[in-house]
C-alpha cells in the first residue's frame, strides 16, 4: 500500500501555491498533483485582469481594500479572513514575483496598476491582459524543478477515500485518506492513499448555460466533498460577470476584462443609450451583481439579447498596450472596439462560496484541505471584489501548507491501521449512450439558467428543484450502470453542486450581493 505524504488535487494557483509552499519548508514531503486536463487547463489560466493588493501605501491602505472587499461582499464577508488576505498580500506577491511572474511596470519601475469595478484605488497588478496565463507558466515551470513534486495529467478524482468505504457511516470526525482517481488513458482506477489532501478543483461555471469558465470548471471538488460529508455552504452566492462577449453563433464566451471598464469604457443598451446611471452612482465601475442585474433589468425590458460595451473613445495606444488579446480576440469575431460597439451578456464567472475552510484551510473533514475557488474561505461573502480570488488561492494555499506542514511533522496518522478496499466495478457496463449524459447536462444547464439564474423568485426555485431531484435520479441511475468516465463524473458533480445551490437559494431569505430573488 503506497501512501503519499500530500496530495493535490488541481493545478491552478491554489494548488501550485500549496505544493510550492510545502516543497519550500517540508522538502523531504513527497508530492503528488492531479489534474483531470492538461497541467496548465485551469480557470486560473484565463485570469485578465490581475491580482488586488495594496502597494502604494501613500494613495492607498490595507484599511481601502479591506473596506472595499467588505463593501463589496454586502456584509456577509468573514472580517478576519478579509483581513488575513489583504495584509498577507504583499508577502504573497513578492513570492511569486521570486518564482518568476512578470507583472507590468510602468516608466518609473513601480507596478501599474490597475482599476476594477468595487475598488476605490488603483491597485491591481497584473501582467496586460492575461495575467493568469503568466502566473500558471511561472508557477508550474518553478514546482517542475522540484524532484518530490510529481505531477498527473488526465488524472480524474472520483471519490474521495473516509471511513465510509471501510463501511463505517460517521456522522462526525470523518477523516480523508485520499482518492479513488481515474486514469483516463488506461481507464483504470487507481486507490491514491494520503496523509494530507488539498480540494483545489476550482469553480461551476459550468452549472449553467453560459460561463466565462474553461471546460474544466465542473464543481468536482465541491461534488467530492458533498458526498464525504463535508460541509459547504453559501452556494447561493454564484457571481454573473458583466460582460462576456456575446456571439450570435453560439461559440465559446469569452471575458471582456472589468479593467476595460476601469479603463474608461461604457455601457450602452442596443439602442446607444448610457443606463448604468440609473443604477449606481458609480456607474460602470458599481460592483458586479450590480451591473449584472442592470444589464439583466435592461436586456429584460427591451427584450435584447445583450447590451453594448463602448470603447471608441478610449486612447487607443494605451488601450492596445493593456488590452491585446482582448481587442485580438474580438477582432477575430468581427469587430473592432475603436471604431464599433461590442455585444456583450452577463455570464456565471465565479462561486463566491463552497467548501467550509478555515482561516487554515481546514475543512470540517480530517486531513483535508480546501483552497481557492471550490473552497468558501469566508473572504468573498455575498460578492467577491474583482482580483481577489487569484489573492485568496496564494494566501490560504500559503497558510494551509504551513498547518498541512505542522501534521505531517506530527505524524499522528491512523492511515495504515486500514485496509481501504480497491475500487469495486461489478456491475457496470461500457456506457454507449453519451448522448443521454449530455442531453442531461443540457437539460440541467438550461433549468439553472432560466430559473436560478441572476434574478430567481420563490416559484422559480421551486420549479427548479423538483426538476433536479428528477434529474438527479436518471444520472444515478445511470451512473449505477455505467462504467465510468470523465463526462459522467463531471454531470454527477454538476447535479450535486446544483442540487446544493438550488437548496441554500431556497434557504436564502435576504437579498444579498449576488443574490436576488425578488419575492424577498
Ligand atoms: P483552477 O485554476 O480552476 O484550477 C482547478 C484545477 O482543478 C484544474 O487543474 C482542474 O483540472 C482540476 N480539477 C478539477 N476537478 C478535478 C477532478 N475531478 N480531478 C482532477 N483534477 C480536477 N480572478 C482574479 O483574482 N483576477 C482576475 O483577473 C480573474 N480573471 C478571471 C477571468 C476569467 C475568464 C475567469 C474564468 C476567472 C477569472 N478570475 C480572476 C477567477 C480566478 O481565475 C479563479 O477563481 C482562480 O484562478 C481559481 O483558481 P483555483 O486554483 O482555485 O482553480
Ligand atoms: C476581469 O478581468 O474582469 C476578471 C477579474 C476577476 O474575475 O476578478
Amino acid at each position: 500500500m503506497v501512501v503519499q505524504d500530500v496530495l493535490v488535487i488541481g493545478s491552478g494557483i491554489a494548488g501550485l501555491s500549496y505544493a510550492l509552499k510545502i516543497a519550500n519548508q517540508y522538502p523531504e514531503a513527497k508530492i503528488k498533483i492531479v489534474t483531470k486536463g492538461n497541467e496548465d487547463e485551469t480557470n486560473t489560466k484565463y485570469a485578465q485582469g490581475g491580482v488586488a493588493v495594496v502597494t502604494d501605501f501613500i494613495q492607498d491602505s490595507f484599511e481601502k481594500h479591506i473596506e472595499d472587499t467588505l463593501i463589496a461582499g454586502d456584509g456577509s464577508c468573514k472580517l478576519a479572513a478579509v483581513e488575513v488576505v489583504v495584509k498577507e498580500a504583499p508577502e504573497r506577491i513578492k513570492e511569486i514575483v521570486d518564482w518568476g511572474v512578470r507583472f507590468d511596470k510602468n516608466p518609473e519601475g513601480l507596478y501599474d496598476l490597475g482599476r476594477e469595478g468595487g475598488h476605490t484605488e488603483n491597485r491591481i497588478v497584473h501582467h496586460k491582459d492575461i495575467t493568469g496565463r503568466e502566473i500558471e507558466r511561472a508557477m508550474l515551470e518553478t514546482i517542475k524543478k522540484i524532484t518530490n513534486v510529481e505531477i498527473l495529467t488526465h488524472h480524474f478524482v472520483v471519490d474521495l477515500i473516509t471511513e465510509h468505504h471501510l463501511g463505517l457511516d460517521l456522522k462526525d470526525e470523518v477523516t480523508c485518506y485520499g482518492a479513488y482517481i481515474l486514469d483516463i488513458e488506461s481507464q483504470t482506477i487507481i486507490r491514491q492513499l494520503s496523509k494530507v489532501t488539498l480540494l483545489a478543483t476550482g469553480g461551476v461555471g459550468h452549472v449553467y448555460k453560459n460561463t466565462t469558465n474553461p471546460i474544466i470548471a465542473t464543481g468536482d471538488g465541491i461534488g467530492l466533498a458533498i458526498r464525504a460529508g463535508a460541509s459547504v455552504s453559501r452556494m447561493q452566492f454564484i457571481q454573473f460577470h458583466p460582460t462576456a462577449f456575446y456571439s450570435e453563433f453560439d461559440g465559446q464566451l469569452f471575458l471582456i476584462s472589468e479593467a476595460v471598464r476601469g479603463f474608461g469604457a461604457k455601457l450602452r443598451t442596443k439602442d446607444g443609450n448610457l443606463f448604468m446611471h440609473k443604477y449606481d452612482e458609480r456607474e460602470e465601475l458599481a460592483s458586479r451583481d450590480i451591473l449584472a442585474r442592470a444589464i439583466d433589468n435592461e436586456m429584460k425590458l427591451r427584450g435584447d439579447d445583450y447590451v453594448y460595451i463602448d470603447c471608441r473613445h478610449l486612447d487607443q495606444e494605451k488601450f492596445l498596450e493593456h488590452f491585446p488579446n482582448i481587442y485580438k480576440k474580438c477582432k477575430i469575431e468581427g469587430y473592432d472596439m475603436f471604431t464599433e460597439l461590442v455585444p456583450v451578456v452577463p455570464a456565471s464567472h465565479y462561486l463566491c462560496g463552497g467548501i467550509d475552510a478555515d482561516l487554515d484551510g481546514k475543512t470540517s473533514i480530517e486531513n483535508l484541505f480546501a483552497v481557492g475557488e471550490c473552497s468558501n474561505s469566508g473572504l468573498h461573502g455575498a460578492n467577491r471584489l474583482a482580483s481577489n480570488s487569484l489573492l485568496e488561492a496564494m494566501v490560504f494555499g500559503h497558510r494551509s501548507a504551513v498547518k498541512s506542514v505542522q501534521l505531517l511533522q506530527k505524524n499522528e496518522f491512523k492511515i495504515n491501521n486500514h485496509q481501504f478496499p480497491e475500487w469495486n466495478a461489478e456491475g457496470t457496463q461500457l456506457q454507449d449512450e453519451l448522448v443521454l449524459i449530455s442531453y442531461f447536462r443540457k437539460q440541467m444547464q438550461a433549468m439553472m439558467s432560466e430559473l436560478v439564474g441572476i434574478v430567481r423568485s420563490n416559484s422559480r426555485l421551486i420549479m427548479a428543484q423538483k426538476r433536479i431531484i428528477e434529474i438527479e435520479k436518471m444520472v444515478k441511475e445511470i451512473y449505477d450502470f455505467s462504467v465510468i468516465s470523465p463526462k459522467l463524473l463531471e454531470l454527477r458533480n454538476l447535479v450535486n453542486v446544483a442540487q446544493l445551490i438550488i437548496e441554500q437559494s431556497i434557504a436564502q431569505q435576504e437579498n444579498k450581493g449576488t443574490f436576488y430573488n425578488k419575492d424577498l
